[in-house]
Protein backbone atom coordinates (compact mmCIF):
# COMPACT_ATOMS: atom_id res chain seq x y z
CA UNK A 1 0.00 0.00 0.00
CA UNK A 2 2.59 2.56 0.99
CA UNK A 3 5.76 2.98 -0.87
CA UNK A 4 6.78 5.97 1.68
CA UNK A 5 9.29 5.21 4.92
CA UNK A 6 7.65 5.13 7.92
CA UNK A 7 6.99 8.81 9.65
CA UNK A 8 7.61 9.45 12.87
CA UNK A 9 4.49 9.77 15.03
CA UNK A 10 2.10 8.98 12.22
CA UNK A 11 1.14 5.89 10.81
CA UNK A 12 -1.01 5.54 7.63
CA UNK A 13 -3.85 3.63 9.56
CA UNK A 14 -4.00 7.58 10.95
CA UNK A 15 -4.46 8.78 8.16
CA UNK A 16 -7.35 6.54 7.18
CA UNK A 17 -8.73 7.66 10.33
CA UNK A 18 -8.47 11.12 9.68
CA UNK A 19 -9.91 10.89 5.99
CA UNK A 20 -13.30 9.35 7.68
CA UNK A 21 -13.33 11.68 10.75
CA UNK A 22 -10.91 14.74 10.38
CA UNK A 23 -14.00 17.28 8.72
CA UNK A 24 -15.41 16.12 12.47
CA UNK A 25 -12.65 16.31 14.58
CA UNK A 26 -11.47 19.90 13.58
CA UNK A 27 -13.58 22.95 15.05
CA UNK A 28 -15.39 24.69 12.76
CA UNK A 29 -13.51 23.51 9.33
CA UNK A 30 -15.03 26.10 6.81
CA UNK A 31 -14.54 29.09 9.38
CA UNK A 32 -10.81 28.14 9.74
CA UNK A 33 -10.52 27.60 5.89
CA UNK A 34 -12.06 31.08 4.79
CA UNK A 35 -9.41 32.45 7.33
CA UNK A 36 -6.69 30.62 5.77
CA UNK A 37 -7.71 31.86 2.32
CA UNK A 38 -8.18 35.40 3.72
CA UNK A 39 -4.95 35.46 5.45
CA UNK A 40 -3.07 35.08 1.96
CA UNK A 41 -1.28 38.07 0.29
CA UNK A 42 -2.86 38.36 -2.92
CA UNK A 43 -5.76 39.02 -5.03
CA UNK A 44 -8.54 36.34 -6.59
CA UNK A 45 -7.46 36.82 -10.26
CA UNK A 46 -3.27 36.95 -9.52
CA UNK A 47 -1.26 34.36 -10.58
CA UNK A 48 0.99 32.43 -7.67
CA UNK A 49 1.98 29.28 -6.00
CA UNK A 50 1.51 28.40 -2.47
CA UNK A 51 3.10 25.40 -0.24
CA UNK A 52 0.97 23.56 1.62
CA UNK A 53 2.90 21.04 4.38
CA UNK A 54 0.87 18.09 5.44
CA UNK A 55 -2.09 18.65 3.58
CA UNK A 56 -4.21 16.15 4.47
CA UNK A 57 -7.09 15.31 2.11
CA UNK A 58 -6.61 18.52 0.29
CA UNK A 59 -9.40 20.39 1.68
CA UNK A 60 -7.28 23.52 2.30
CA UNK A 61 -5.13 23.44 -1.17
CA UNK A 62 -8.91 23.22 -2.61
CA UNK A 63 -10.45 26.01 -1.13
CA UNK A 64 -7.30 28.39 -1.89
CA UNK A 65 -7.65 26.98 -5.82
CA UNK A 66 -11.48 28.02 -5.52
CA UNK A 67 -10.46 31.19 -4.79
CA UNK A 68 -7.46 32.03 -6.32
CA UNK A 69 -8.50 30.71 -9.65
CA UNK A 70 -4.87 31.34 -11.64
CA UNK A 71 -3.02 30.20 -8.25
CA UNK A 72 -1.41 26.96 -8.16
CA UNK A 73 -0.54 24.68 -4.86
CA UNK A 74 2.31 22.21 -3.90
CA UNK A 75 0.41 19.74 -1.71
CA UNK A 76 3.03 17.89 0.48
CA UNK A 77 2.40 15.09 2.86
CA UNK A 78 4.36 12.18 4.40
CA UNK A 79 1.26 9.98 3.86
CA UNK A 80 0.83 7.61 0.81
CA UNK A 81 -3.07 7.31 1.69
CA UNK A 82 -3.48 10.71 2.22
CA UNK A 83 -1.42 11.49 -0.84
CA UNK A 84 -3.57 9.40 -2.43
CA UNK A 85 -6.72 10.83 -1.06
CA UNK A 86 -5.79 14.63 -2.17
CA UNK A 87 -4.67 13.71 -5.45
CA UNK A 88 -8.63 12.72 -5.41
CA UNK A 89 -9.59 16.12 -4.01
CA UNK A 90 -7.58 18.26 -5.94
CA UNK A 91 -7.75 16.23 -9.48
CA UNK A 92 -10.61 18.86 -10.49
CA UNK A 93 -7.51 21.71 -10.49
CA UNK A 94 -5.74 19.42 -13.01
CA UNK A 95 -2.05 21.02 -13.42
CA UNK A 96 -3.02 23.62 -10.74
CA UNK A 97 -2.35 21.17 -8.06
CA UNK A 98 0.59 19.18 -8.00
CA UNK A 99 0.70 16.53 -4.53
CA UNK A 100 4.02 15.33 -3.29
CA UNK A 101 6.06 13.41 -1.01
CA UNK A 102 7.84 15.33 1.99
CA UNK A 103 8.69 14.35 5.88
CA UNK A 104 8.30 17.56 7.73
CA UNK A 105 11.60 16.23 9.93
CA UNK A 106 13.83 16.34 6.89
CA UNK A 107 15.83 19.19 5.77
CA UNK A 108 16.24 18.76 1.97
CA UNK A 109 12.61 19.66 0.82
CA UNK A 110 12.90 22.92 2.48
CA UNK A 111 16.21 23.83 -0.25
CA UNK A 112 14.00 21.84 -3.12
CA UNK A 113 10.96 24.49 -2.71
CA UNK A 114 10.65 27.05 -4.77
CA UNK A 115 11.68 30.03 -4.29
CA UNK A 116 8.97 33.01 -4.66
CA UNK A 117 6.27 31.11 -3.25
CA UNK A 118 3.32 33.70 -2.43
CA UNK A 119 2.46 31.96 0.64
CA UNK A 120 3.44 28.63 2.85
CA UNK A 121 0.47 26.76 4.63
CA UNK A 122 0.09 24.34 7.02
CA UNK A 123 -2.57 22.69 9.07
CA UNK A 124 -2.53 21.04 12.27
CA UNK A 125 0.93 19.18 11.68
CA UNK A 126 3.91 21.24 12.96
CA UNK A 127 2.94 19.98 16.28
CA UNK A 128 4.96 17.27 15.84
CA UNK A 129 8.12 19.25 15.57
CA UNK A 130 9.37 20.10 19.33
CA UNK A 131 10.16 23.78 19.89
CA UNK A 132 13.62 24.09 18.47
CA UNK A 133 12.68 22.19 15.28
CA UNK A 134 9.79 24.38 14.97
CA UNK A 135 12.70 27.43 15.24
CA UNK A 136 14.45 25.87 12.74
CA UNK A 137 11.36 25.45 10.17
CA UNK A 138 10.33 29.00 10.58
CA UNK A 139 13.96 30.19 9.77
CA UNK A 140 14.12 28.02 6.95
CA UNK A 141 10.81 28.54 5.20
CA UNK A 142 11.25 32.75 5.70
CA UNK A 143 14.13 33.00 2.40
CA UNK A 144 11.44 30.59 0.12
CA UNK A 145 8.48 33.35 0.48
CA UNK A 146 8.59 35.94 -2.20
CA UNK A 147 8.94 39.36 -0.26
CA UNK A 148 5.42 39.91 1.36
CA UNK A 149 4.39 36.50 1.31
CA UNK A 150 3.30 34.52 4.79
CA UNK A 151 3.51 31.86 6.43
CA UNK A 152 0.35 30.22 8.03
CA UNK A 153 0.14 28.47 10.33
CA UNK A 154 -2.89 26.52 12.18
CA UNK A 155 -1.86 24.07 15.38
CA UNK A 156 -2.91 22.78 18.38
CA UNK A 157 -0.83 24.90 20.88
CA UNK A 158 0.45 24.51 24.03
CA UNK A 159 -2.19 25.78 27.25
CA UNK A 160 0.11 28.54 29.02
CA UNK A 161 -1.88 27.89 32.17
CA UNK A 162 -4.64 25.22 33.81
CA UNK A 163 -7.50 26.79 33.37
CA UNK A 164 -7.28 27.82 29.45
CA UNK A 165 -5.77 24.26 29.03
CA UNK A 166 -9.34 22.99 30.82
CA UNK A 167 -10.89 25.17 28.51
CA UNK A 168 -9.68 24.17 24.91
CA UNK A 169 -10.26 20.49 26.38
CA UNK A 170 -14.27 21.11 26.96
CA UNK A 171 -14.48 23.49 23.68
CA UNK A 172 -12.98 20.80 21.75
CA UNK A 173 -15.20 17.79 23.10
CA UNK A 174 -18.04 20.08 22.70
CA UNK A 175 -17.17 21.23 19.50
CA UNK A 176 -16.90 17.34 18.28
CA UNK A 177 -19.97 16.20 19.78
CA UNK A 178 -22.33 18.77 17.92
CA UNK A 179 -20.25 17.79 14.56
CA UNK A 180 -20.47 14.31 15.11
CA UNK A 181 -24.29 15.22 15.07
CA UNK A 182 -24.52 17.38 12.22
CA UNK A 183 -22.16 15.66 10.01
CA UNK A 184 -22.53 11.67 11.22
CA UNK A 185 -26.51 12.45 12.29
CA UNK A 186 -25.27 10.87 15.42
CA UNK A 187 -22.19 11.24 18.19
CA UNK A 188 -20.79 7.95 17.09
CA UNK A 189 -17.36 9.82 15.65
CA UNK A 190 -17.33 11.64 19.40
CA UNK A 191 -17.13 8.43 20.71
CA UNK A 192 -14.23 7.61 18.63
CA UNK A 193 -13.00 10.82 19.53
CA UNK A 194 -13.06 10.09 23.06
CA UNK A 195 -12.18 6.48 22.83
CA UNK A 196 -9.60 6.70 20.62
CA UNK A 197 -7.97 9.60 22.94
CA UNK A 198 -7.43 12.25 20.30
CA UNK A 199 -8.19 15.40 23.06
CA UNK A 200 -4.67 16.70 23.74
CA UNK A 201 -5.73 18.61 26.15
CA UNK A 202 -7.32 15.95 28.65
CA UNK A 203 -4.56 13.26 27.69
CA UNK A 204 -1.70 12.32 30.02
CA UNK A 205 1.60 12.67 28.60
CA UNK A 206 1.78 9.29 27.46
CA UNK A 207 -1.16 8.99 25.29
CA UNK A 208 0.36 12.33 24.21
CA UNK A 209 3.62 10.99 23.16
CA UNK A 210 4.83 12.62 19.85
CA UNK A 211 2.96 15.83 20.33
CA UNK A 212 4.42 19.07 21.02
CA UNK A 213 2.34 22.05 20.87
CA UNK A 214 4.36 25.09 22.22
CA UNK A 215 2.49 28.19 23.49
CA UNK A 216 0.97 30.52 21.08
CA UNK A 217 2.84 33.19 22.95
CA UNK A 218 6.40 31.38 22.17
CA UNK A 219 5.50 30.76 18.61
CA UNK A 220 4.43 34.46 17.73
CA UNK A 221 8.10 35.19 19.64
CA UNK A 222 9.50 32.58 17.27
CA UNK A 223 8.11 34.03 14.21
CA UNK A 224 9.15 37.85 14.85
CA UNK A 225 13.04 36.39 16.14
CA UNK A 226 13.47 34.43 12.53
CA UNK A 227 12.76 38.00 11.02
CA UNK A 228 8.64 37.91 9.93
CA UNK A 229 6.68 40.80 9.90
CA UNK A 230 3.23 41.17 10.72
CA UNK A 231 2.60 38.31 13.21
CA UNK A 232 -0.79 37.98 14.37
CA UNK A 233 -3.42 35.54 15.47
CA UNK A 234 -6.10 35.58 13.25
CA UNK A 235 -8.36 32.54 14.76
CA UNK A 236 -8.57 30.62 17.79
CA UNK A 237 -10.66 27.63 18.47
CA UNK A 238 -10.62 24.98 21.48
CA UNK A 239 -6.57 25.42 21.22
CA UNK A 240 -6.56 25.41 17.46
CA UNK A 241 -4.93 28.54 16.63
CA UNK A 242 -4.31 30.16 13.30
CA UNK A 243 -1.10 32.59 13.07
CA UNK A 244 0.84 33.89 10.60
CA UNK A 245 3.81 35.92 9.99
CA UNK A 246 5.12 37.75 6.27
CA UNK A 247 8.44 38.40 4.70
CA UNK A 248 9.16 42.20 4.96
C1 LIG B 1 -3.82 15.71 11.72
S1 LIG B 1 -3.48 15.46 10.02
C2 LIG B 1 -3.79 17.06 9.35
C3 LIG B 1 -4.08 16.98 7.88
C4 LIG B 1 -4.54 18.31 7.26
N1 LIG B 1 -3.48 19.29 7.25
C5 LIG B 1 -5.77 18.81 7.97
O1 LIG B 1 -5.70 19.88 8.64
O2 LIG B 1 -6.81 18.14 7.88
C6 LIG B 1 -1.72 15.37 9.98
C7 LIG B 1 -1.15 15.24 8.57
O3 LIG B 1 0.27 15.30 8.63
C8 LIG B 1 0.84 14.24 7.89
N2 LIG B 1 2.08 13.94 8.59
C9 LIG B 1 2.21 13.52 9.88
N3 LIG B 1 3.50 13.42 10.23
C10 LIG B 1 4.22 13.80 9.13
C11 LIG B 1 5.60 13.93 8.88
N4 LIG B 1 6.50 13.65 9.81
N5 LIG B 1 5.99 14.33 7.64
C12 LIG B 1 5.07 14.61 6.68
N6 LIG B 1 3.74 14.52 6.87
C13 LIG B 1 3.31 14.12 8.08
C14 LIG B 1 -0.20 13.14 7.91
O4 LIG B 1 -0.09 12.27 6.84
C15 LIG B 1 -1.48 13.93 7.87
O5 LIG B 1 -1.89 14.22 6.57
Amino acid sequence: MTDSPALPFWEEEHSRHFIDLGRIYTPRRDELQQAFIDLIPGWPDEQFTVAELACGTGWLAAGILENYERAEVIALDGSQTMRNEATRTLAEFGKRARVEHFVLEDQAWRQTLPDGLRAIVSSLTIHHLRGPAKQQLFADLLPKLAPGGGLIVCDLVEAAGNWSRRHFGLAWANDVNMQSNVFAGDDSAYRAFMNERWNYYENTPEENAGDYPDTIADQLQWLRDAGYVGVDVAWARAGHTLFCGYRG
